[in-house]
């Protein structure tokens, strides 16, 4: 039951089929990677999850914790526990990060309930030292001028802080230098638990280093191919998308 689970999903865009009878379960307490080739559909899916609506699903599940949350509204689906990290996070001018999250957390909370303002801060300036994020930055219009890996900090602060039972991260670690790597890979490794589930999507075995997932998928056209341990990264970086073709794709037809 405490599981993110996808059955069967089929996913259309414009009417060319992009997820094909996609299946895979999160249970809490793993880190699940997801790899595969450019156009294979992996931001798609974290997109459908998250309730995207440009693309249309045709068939299938998709629930969280039993709960299936196909058809709510991106809103409903972060409170019910999904937090999803974008390959491209938006800039919203205007409205500090500080702000942004604080309204992220109020929202959570049950009606007539008001968040503690100084608890609020210190827990988000601790959160902020943990990811070595300069406190200058509360101040400052989300992502707006920032850098690519200060923005994937400042995800990992946002996830960090919304405590979330899912967590979907697509190429959060696209165009971070070493040190950025390190401190987004210690933010997924401090929330990491029993109650919570990852999902990372990844093109590259350098990210599973600090990460070391439990399971690795490889997708392949819309679906899931292969799954390993954290060592199927490693095979796969080594042998190429030729090498999952033919032995799990053609084989298999
Ligand atoms: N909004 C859209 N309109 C039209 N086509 C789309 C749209 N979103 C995705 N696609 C198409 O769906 C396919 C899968 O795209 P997706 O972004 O999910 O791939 P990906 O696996 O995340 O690739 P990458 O590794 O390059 O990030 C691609 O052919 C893409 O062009
Ligand atoms: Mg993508």
């Amino acid at each position: 039951m405490h599981t993110l689970e996808i059955t069967d999903l089929n996913v259309q865009i414009e009417g060319q089929p992009i997820l094909k009878n996609f299946n895979l379960t999160v249970p809490k307490g793993e880190v699940h990677a997801l790899m595969g080739p450019n156009g294979t559909g992996k931001s798609t899916l974290a997109k459908v999850i998250a309730g995207h609506e440009d693309y249309e699903v045709t068939s299938g599940s998709i629930k969280i914790n039993g709960e299936s949350i196909l058809g709510k509204e991106p809103d409903e689906i972060s409170h019910a526990g999904l937090f999803l990290a974008f390959q491209y996070p938006l800039e919203i001018p205007g409205v500090s990060i500080a702000n942004f999250i604080r309204a992220a957390k109020q929202a959570r909370l049950p009606e007539g309930e008001a968040l503690n303002a100084v608890e609020y801060y210190k827990e988000l300036y601790a959160k902020m030292d943990a990811l070595k994020i300069d406190r200058k930055f509360t101040a400052r219009s989300l992502n707006e001028g920032f850098s690519g890996g200060e923005k994937k900090r400042c995800e990992v602060l946002q996830m960090s802080m919304l405590e979330p039972s899912y967590c979907i991260m697509d190429e959060t670690d696209s165009g971070l230098d070493i040190d950025a790597l390190k401190v987004v890979s210690d933010g997924v490794n401090m929330m990491r638990g029993p109650d919570r589930g990852f999902l990372i999507i990844t093109h590259y075995q350098r990210l599973l280093d600090y990460i070391v997932p439990d399971v690795v998928h490889i997708m392949f056209d819309g679906k899931i191919v292969h799954s390993g341990d954290a060592k199927l990264a490693m095979e796969l970086e080594s042998k190429g998308y030729d090498w999952v073709q033919d032995t799990y794709v053609t084989a298999a037809q």
